[in-house]
């Protein structure tokens, strides 16, 4: 389809035009549906207009006023002290409050060193990561498309990708030794890309299921591999899902603490990365529903033109499905940010995961389980697996919650995981012995 498409809405025509003249690449990387999204100037744009100008009357507004705030009932504000009711009731802008899209720019650049000095877009707020996935879908996923992922991975993706946009996700392995599989990665990528204009990449690093960071010597061949497959003309779409970003421990050895987003942003014209994180596990605030989808292109000159673009076509994209995320969430998370003490109070539950995860190191690594299970590398996040020996994983999953009232999640045939965030350092012991236990049992030992 040309950037021409008769078909297509003029809006959606000239956006995908400006794309053709400031970012070719990423006009070829959109799916159907990403080229035929726009942003309308429909009610939103009118109103908008409408508050700058209309200052003797203003009509326009989907909600109900009084006093020149939004109607609200006292049953409702009494539980949120200190919040207007305009900051808790009021629609939101389709790509989320500009002071919090502000302040999750900073965050990005203080917590991840090599994306100073880069151009990336200007965090676009969804309704927490799950939805920033899906939203990132629409642009770039069509039927039939290729998503390289590793064996071990979110199921939900399969759901995402899959079944609601028709894609196909090829697997690498995971691990090689006590590491991430470069080398399989790269062959992956290779082949992959074989007979493909296009390819999407999702990394989630820290990861669910294991709770693996790369380390800085493994983020770094992965850039190099991605590079070298953009060199060779392959379009590049890199999701990097960081959903459990900052959560580091360093077990066994030092691992990144920074995003590949930064490493990846303004490299390679035919690499557009795309960072996708949130307040859900950041900030603990899972049920508050507040993400983030930030774009990366690959030429830092027009840079600001493709993110402008794709701005755009990620807000149609919300308007047409949800129209926007939740005001109050989007208040309570950026109200954090400002705070003087967000950073110590994240440091202190951090480092409470971090007791709980050398714990599960110390404990799962013990001689004495080496017949029952195996340990994958893990340093970060809220996970780990291990691979479990003689017994199927399901079964075992089973028979302990039976046996054993403990619940775990078996992730294939071989493997269970644990999540270590959700036990007190006392439980841990207990709970590997239980798994122990459960898988003797079963081995009829
Ligand atoms: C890897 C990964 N990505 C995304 C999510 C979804 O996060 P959210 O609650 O922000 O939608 C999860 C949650 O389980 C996850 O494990």
């Amino acid at each position: 389809m040309s950037p021409a498409e008769p078909t297509l809405n003029p809006l959606a025509r000239e956006l995908n035009q400006k794309l053709e003249s400031d970012a070719p690449e990423v006009l070829a990387m959109l799916s159907p549906l990403g080229r035929r999204l726009y942003f309308p100037k429909g009610i939103l744009s009118q109103s908008a207009e409408a508050k700058e100008r209309g200052k003797r009357f203003n009509a326009t507004i989907g909600i109900a006023t009084e006093g020149g705030s939004p109607m609200y009932l006292p049953s409702m504000l009494r539980s949120l002290e200190g919040i207007s009711a305009s900051d808790a009731f009021n629609y939101a802008p389709p790509a989320g409050r500009p002071d919090l899209r502000e302040r999750w720019a900073e965050k990005l650049v203080e917590e991840n060193p090599a994306l100073r000095g880069k151009k990336f877009g200007t965090p676009i707020v969804t309704n927490a990561i799950t939805h920033g996935l899906a939203v990132v879908g629409d642009l770039f996923v069509g039927e039939g498309d290729r998503i390289l992922l590793p064996d071990k991975l979110w199921g939900n993706y399969r759901l995402t990708y899959e079944v609601r946009l028709g894609a196909k996700i090829a697997t690498y392995p995971f691990y090689a030794g006590g590491g991430f599989h470069v080398e399989a990665f790269s062959n992956a990528l290779r082949e992959q890309a074989a007979g493909r204009e296009k390819l999407l990449v999702l990394l989630n690093f820290p990861n669910n299921p294991t709770g693996y960071m790369p380390t800085p010597s493994e983020g770094e061949a992965i850039t190099r591999a991605l590079l070298a497959q953009a060199e060779k003309g392959t379009k590049l779409v890199v999701l990097l899902d960081d959903a459990y970003f900052g959560l580091f421990y360093h077990l066994g050895g030092k691992s990144m603490t920074e995003s590949l987003f930064g490493l990846l942003a303004n490299r390679h014209p035919n690499l557009l990365a795309i960072k996708l994180d949130g307040a859900t596990k950041e900030l603990f605030v899972w049920g508050l529903r507040c993400g983030f989808v930030t774009f990366g292109p690959g030429r830092a000159e027009s840079a600001s033109a493709a993110c402008a673009v794709l701005d755009a076509k990620a807000r149609g994209a919300i308007r047409g499905a949800i129209s926007n995320s939740p005001q109050l969430s989007q208040t309570l998370v950026s109200r954090a940010l400002a705070s003087s003490s967000i950073d110590a109070e994240r440091k202190a539950k951090c480092e409470i995961l971090r007791a709980r995860a050398e714990k599960v190191f110390e404990v799962a690594n013990a001689p004495r389980f080496g017949e029952s299970f195996e340990v994958y590398p893990f340093n970060s996040g809220y996970f780990m697996c291990v691979r479990v020996k003689g017994v199927d994983a399901e079964k075992l999953r089973v028979h302990l919650l039976d046996a054993h009232e403990t619940g775990l999640i078996s992730t294939s045939a071989t493997d269970i995981r644990i999540a270590f965030s959700c036990l007190e350092v006392e439980q841990i012991e207990p709970l590997f012995e239980t798994l122990h236990r459960g898988i003797q049992e079963l081995q009829g030992r």
